[in-house]
């Protein structure tokens, strides 16, 4: 067995062949002068299974997990598997409106040409494995995010709204503390109020968890109104940091008292380490 990191996932690779001892398959990728992609399975790889790593974002990620399938396959691999830490375009699960694509289902369709197996990290719905034709497994980075924020001294794990508050009952289990999610409340035609469904923050430690932080739109909002609500410090974490635009500054100006992110898509806050989540499964 082989590893493949992609550029988006190399140190997820580098972590994952320490841990599991599965060889890193020398491979050459490079930029042809007009931007174009060249890739090259220097390893002989024939008969072999072939773990490719990569986040399908931003866009150029996506094409390089084409070519290196697309290679893997007439180096006649024995079997492909794709672990996609980031499945980008998951947000466009369905048509919102006429004339949409699904583009998680269009992705999805053309990564299976030559995958035989897929395994991705909290996917942003877990519907969206259907449009998977293959075998295709998530594990979430909970624990690993719990284990990040053991030591912070967390006395609420809050989901941004109802949907997400699985993930933040999982968070809390392991943190042992109490949990609740954030509901909007109009008040009048202007004012809107987000606030715990049941709890009290006042003096407290919040952790805010999401699977994505993109604009920080949602995260900065929760923020602002629970540090009117005088918690006492107020984490966020995330398992995607896309950290879109002016998202770091938002965060920041709503006073977040620290941005946590895994390291699906590296970044300054990729601070939670993915491995240990994904050796458990070889
Ligand atoms: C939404 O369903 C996701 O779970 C996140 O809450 C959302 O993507 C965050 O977006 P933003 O950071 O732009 O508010």
């Amino acid at each position: 067995m082989f590893l493949i990191g992609g550029t988006a996932s190399l140190s997820i690779a580098e972590d994952l062949s320490l841990q599991s001892n599965i060889p890193i398959a020398e491979t050459i990728i490079h930029r042809f002068p007009d931007g174009e992609l060249y890739v090259r399975i220097k390893e002989k790889i024939e008969k072999h299974e072939i773990l490719i790593i990569q986040t399908t974002y931003p866009d150029e990620n996506i094409i390089e997990l084409f070519l290196l399938l697309d290679a893997c396959k007439r180096a006649n691999a024995k079997k492909i598997t794709v672990i996609i830490p980031y499945f980008g375009y998951a947000r466009q699960d369905k048509q919102f409106k006429p004339g949409e694509p699904i583009s998680a289902e269009a992705l999805a369709t053309l990564i299976c040409v030559n995958a035989d197996e897929i395994i991705t990290i909290d996917p942003h719905k877990e519907h969206i494995k259907g449009f998977f034709s293959i075998p295709t497994k998530s594990v979430s980075a909970v624990p690993a995010l719990a284990e990040y924020l053991k030591n912070k001294n967390i006395d609420v794990v809050l989901a941004p709204d109802k949907g997400a508050l699985k993930r933040a009952k999982d968070t809390a289990k392991i943190l042992n503390c109490e949990v609740d999610y954030l509901e909007k409340k109009r008040i009048d035609g202007s004012t809107i109020i987000i606030k715990p469904k049941q709890l009290e923050v006042k003096n407290k430690t919040v952790a805010i968890i999401d699977d994505i932080i993109s604009t920080g739109g949602t995260m900065a909002a929760a923020i602002t109104e629970l540090k009117k609500q005088k918690a006492a410090k107020v984490y966020v974490a995330c398992t995607h940091g896309l950290f879109a635009g002016a998202a770091i500054e938002k965060l920041k100006k709503a006073q977040c008292d620290e941005i946590i992110s895994t390291e699906t898509i590296r970044s300054a806050y990729s601070k939670v380490k993915i491995t240990p989540v994904l050796t458990s499964l070889f």
